[in-house]
């Protein structure tokens, strides 16, 4: 069964056609990178798959459930295995990393499974980063990617299935870039999460990416593994390894 299908996805702002009759398959266990050029409708895509946006046509499968069918809490309680790494973190400035972590676990389980488990979670989910020592911090206190590795162990606390990553490397330097991918790669060896890598980042790509889809002119314009897809001639594929 697949993690994630997305058939026929088509969404348009105005005259703006952002997705044509995008397809897609994640399949289990594998990280699979989306890569295309700024304002191709990466986050638009993923957007969709979390049902922030509604396309216009299409079908969404997550976990084998059609998102389109689903009241609002059986969304939610998807939301829960479906863990969401926004490009800004989107972590709270006035909470310390403690709190940012317990936010989800708030949203999702109980009062008693919180007293009893909450702790051990935050402990393990930071120790996953190699954080443990910023529990008491604020996220100002750290830098740039100290809070990605913070906004990852909020995303994988409660033990996703699937993790979506928007850009996460973006705005990095090379060497902090690295760390995050290999982090990636620990997480998905860990837990066997599915995750969906949104990325215009190749060193990240081939270091973590199983397969990757290009997103061109709003299709699944070509997939393949990273060598295969260097291999190919057509110009429009060709502009995104220049130089490799
Ligand atoms: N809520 C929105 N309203 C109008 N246009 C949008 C909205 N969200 C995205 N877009 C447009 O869709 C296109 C794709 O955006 P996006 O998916 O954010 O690109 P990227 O591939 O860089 O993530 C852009 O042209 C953007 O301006
Ligand atoms: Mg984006």
């Amino acid at each position: 069964m697949a993690i994630i299908q997305v058939e026929s996805l088509s969404k348009s702002f105005g005259s703006n056609h952002v997705l044509r009759d995008f397809s897609m398959q994640l399949k289990e266990g594998e990280n699979l990178a989306i890569l295309g050029k700024s304002g191709s409708g990466k986050s638009v895509l993923i957007k969709c798959i979390i049902r922030l946006i509604h396309p216009d046509s299409g079908k969404i499968t997550v976990l084998g459930k059609d998102i389109s069918q689903l009241d609002q809490d059986e969304m939610d309680l998807l939301r829960a295995d479906v863990g969401f790494l926004f490009q800004s973190n989107a972590l709270y400035d006035s909470m310390t990393v403690r709190q940012n972590l317990l936010f989800p676990l708030r949203r999702h389980w109980s009062k008693e499974r919180i007293l009893a488990e909450a702790d051990e979670a935050v402990k393990e989910a930071l120790e996953d980063v190699g954080l443990a020592h910023t529990i008491h911090m604020m996220p100002a206190e750290l830098s740039g990617g100290m809070r990605k590795r913070i906004a990852l162990a909020r995303t994988i606390i409660l033990k996703p299935k699937v993790i979506l990553y928007d850009e996460p490397t973006t705005g990095l330097d090379p060497i902090t870039s690295r760390e995050i991918s290999e982090l990636m790669l620990s997480i998905q060896r860990k837990y066997q999460t599915a995750a969906i890598i949104i990325s215009h980042d190749l060193s990240s790509i081939k270091m973590t990416a199983n397969r990757i889809i290009m997103l061109i002119e709003g299709r699944n314009y070509a997939e393949g593994t990273f060598e295969q897809l260097t291999k190919l001639q057509d110009p429009k594929v060709r502009e995104f390894f220049v130089g490799l």
